[in-house]
C-alpha cells in the first residue's frame, strides 16, 4: 500500500506570562540558584495562573498553529492532546479544546506519554494522515505542571514549568517526505519512576493522599537521568538508521528539555555539534508532553530552522516512553 506523505504546516507555541525564577523559589524551599543551575541548567520557568488550565494554555498554541498554517477550524478532521495534567480526568482536554476553538468536523482525544507525548502525537497524526482518512491533525501538547508540583519537595518543584506547542500535520503532496521516521519504545517496568501515585483508580484520592501529597508528581531523579542519558542516544540512533541517514544528516536535534547534562551527554555521545542542539529549558524549565513542541516553534520562528533541515526530534519520559522522530523541513 502506498501511503501519503505527512507535512507539518503551521506551528504554534503558549507559554503563561508570569515568571518564577530560581531566587523566588529560595524563598519556597531549601535551594539555591546555584544549585539549580549546576544540575539542571534552568534558571526560570513559566507559571500559569490560577484560572488558566491546561485547555487555556492549548487554546492560545492551537490558534497560533492553525493562523501558522493558514486553516481555519472547521478544516480539521482530529485533535491529539499530549497531556499528563488534563483539566480533567475526564471529558478529555481535547474535547475541551475541539469546542473552545470551534472545530465542529474534528474527532479528538487525549494522549499519556508523558513528555514523549508530542513524539507519539505526531506519530498517530501521520498515521491517520498516511491512509488516507484525514487531511489536518491539531497536535497540541500542553501542560499545566503546577497543577501537580509538590510544592515542599525540593527535588522537583524547581524543575517544571507550564506550557503549551501546537503543530498542524497535513496531507503532503507526492514525493514530500516530511514526517519521514518514528521509533517509539515503552519499559512500563520503570513506570514507578515518575508517577502520581494517588488520584487513579488504583488509589482514589482520600485524606492520607492529602497530607502525604501522593496526588502530586513523584520522581526518582538519579534513576531516570541514567535510563534518559543511555536511552536518548539509543532511541536518536535507530531512528536516524530508519530514516535511512547518518548522524552528520542532522541538522536540528530537538530534545526533551528536562535537564542540560542529559541534552550535552547525548549530543556527546550522538557526535552532533552544540549549536546544533536547541536549549530552551533555560527560560521554561522542563514543560513535559509540550517541551519539544516550544522548542520546535523558536527554532522556527526565529528563523534558525530553514527549508530542507533535516530534523530529529527526540524524548523520553513517564512510562517508561521513549520516542524518536526525523522530520524533514518544508
Ligand atoms: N536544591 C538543593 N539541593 C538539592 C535539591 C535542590 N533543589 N534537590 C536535591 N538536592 C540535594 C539532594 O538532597 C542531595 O543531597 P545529599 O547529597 O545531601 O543527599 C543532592 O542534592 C544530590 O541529589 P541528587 O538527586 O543525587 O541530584 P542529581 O545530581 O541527580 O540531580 C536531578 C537531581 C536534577 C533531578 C537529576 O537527577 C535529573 O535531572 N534527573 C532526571 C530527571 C528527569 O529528567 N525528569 C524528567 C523525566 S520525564 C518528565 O519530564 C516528566
Amino acid at each position: 500500500m502506498s501511503l501519503r506523505p505527512a507535512v507539518i504546516t503551521g506551528l504554534g507555541s503558549y507559554v503563561p506570562d508570569r515568571v518564577l525564577s530560581n531566587k523566588d523559589l529560595e524563598e519556597i524551599v531549601d535551594t539555591t540558584d546555584e544549585w539549580i543551575v549546576s544540575h539542571t541548567g534552568i534558571k526560570e520557568r513559566r507559571i500559569a495562573s490560577d484560572e488558566q488550565a491546561t485547555s487555556d494554555l492549548a487554546l492560545e498554541a492551537g490558534r497560533r498553529a492553525l493562523e501558522d498554517a493558514g486553516i481555519g477550524p472547521d478544516d480539521l478532521d482530529m485533535i491529539i492532546c499530549p497531556t499528563i495534567t488534563p483539566d480533567h480526568v475526564f471529558p478529555a482536554t481535547a474535547n475541551i479544546l475541539q469546542d473552545r476553538i470551534g472545530a465542529s468536523n474534528a474527532a479528538g482525544f487525549d494522549l499519556l506519554s508523558g513528555c514523549t507525548g508530542f513524539v507519539y502525537g505526531l506519530y498517530v497524526a501521520r498515521q491517520f494522515i498516511a491512509t488516507g482518512e484525514m487531511q489536518n491533525i491539531l497536535v497540541v501538547a500542553a501542560e499545566k505542571l503546577t497543577s501537580i508540583t509538590d510544592w515542599t519537595d525540593r527535588s522537583t518543584c524547581v524543575l517544571f514549568g507550564d506550557g503549551a506547542g501546537a503543530a498542524v500535520v497535513s496531507a503532503g503532496d507526492d514525493g514530500v517526505e516530511g514526517l519521514a521516521a518514528f521509533v517509539l519504545e515503552s519499559y512500563g517496568e520503570y513506570g514507578h519512576l515518575l508517577d502520581v501515585p494517588a488520584g487513579g483508580s488504583r488509589h482514589p484520592v482520600d485524606e492520607e493522599v492529602l497530607r502525604s501529597r501522593d496526588n502530586c508528581l513523584h520522581m526518582n531523579g538519579p534513576e531516570l537521568f541514567k535510563l534518559a542519558v543511555r536511552g536518548i542516544p539509543e532511541v536518536a540512533e535507530k531512528t536516524i538508521r530508519k530514516a535511512g541517514l547518518t548522524n552528520s544528516d542532522i541538522d536540528w536535534v530537538v530534545m526533551h528539555q528536562a535537564n542540560l547534562r542529559i541534552i550535552e551527554a547525548a549530543a556527546r555521545r550522538l557526535d552532533i555539534p552544540d549549536d546544533r542542539v536547541v536549549v530552551n529549558l533555560d527560560r521554561y524549565g522542563n514543560t513535559s508532553a509540550a517541551s519539544m513542541a516550544i522548542a520546535l516553534d523558536e527554532i522556527y520562528r526565529d528563523g534558525r530552522l530553514q527549508s530542507g533541515d533535516t530534523l530529529l526530534l527526540v524524548g523520553f519520559g513517564a512510562g517508561f516512553s521513549l520516542g524518536g522522530a526525523i522530520v524533514k523541513w518544508q
